[in-house]
């Protein structure tokens, strides 16, 4: 599978590494606070396993279901929820932890979901990368593992086509693969 990637952005080591740090400074934040995590499945599996067994409060954990792309390299324009309702967060704050911030219409469509269904203290984002480039919703995370240039990365959660999910790095898959074949 890593012969499939052009580069590698990221190691395993430097990831978790991320993770401690990301880990420290959440756990700062929402000491004595009612916690929520909002795991946005499935490219956070990971990610959310490595960052919440560094977190040691008593938080809650929910995971939802959503896509925005269907095989290609480019989001659909369209966020499909799996599941018919959000957890209900009323009255508990909200960690929203997702893979990555490209477009920004999957967190911008469950930020205003979980809002319009429940009345949460506060929401805020945290993912592993953020792309840099104009995205699409106003949206921004609180939380950023690494800011990465436009390019489509696999790896660590991050699929295409369902595949790659499993490579414990992140990296930039070779342009010939990702060309529908
Ligand atoms: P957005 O709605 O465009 O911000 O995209 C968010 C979702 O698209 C993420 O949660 C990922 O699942 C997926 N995505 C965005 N960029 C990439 C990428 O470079 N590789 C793999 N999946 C991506
Ligand atoms: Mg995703």
């Amino acid at each position: 599978m890593q012969n499939d990637l052009e580069k590698i952005l990221f190691h395993e080591r430097t990831i978790l590494a991320r993770c401690d740090e990301l880990a420290r400074r959440i756990t700062v934040d929402y000491h004595g606070k009612e916690l929520t995590v909002v795991a946005v499945m499935n490219g956070a599996l990971l990610f959310v396993s490595d960052l919440l067994r560094r977190v040691p409060l008593p938080l809650k954990l929910d995971c939802i279901s959503v896509a925005s792309y269907h095989g290609g390299t480019a989001s659909s324009g369209t966020v499909v929820f799996d599941q018919l309702s959000m957890p209900d967060v009323s009255g508990r704050h909200v960690l929203i932890v997702d893979d990555i911030l490209d477009s920004g219409r999957t967190l911008h469509a469950v930020c205003e979901k979980l809002r319009a269904e429940a009345e949460p203290l506060s929401v805020r984002i945290c993912v592993l990368l953020k792309k840099d480039k104009i995205r699409e919703k106003p949206v921004d995370a609180d939380y950023v593992g690494f800011e990465i240039e436009d390019e489509f990365v696999v790896g660590y959660g991050l699929d295409f086509d369902e595949r790659y999910r499993n490579l414990p790095c992140i990296g930039v898959l070779r342009k010939e693969l990702t060309i529908a074949g």
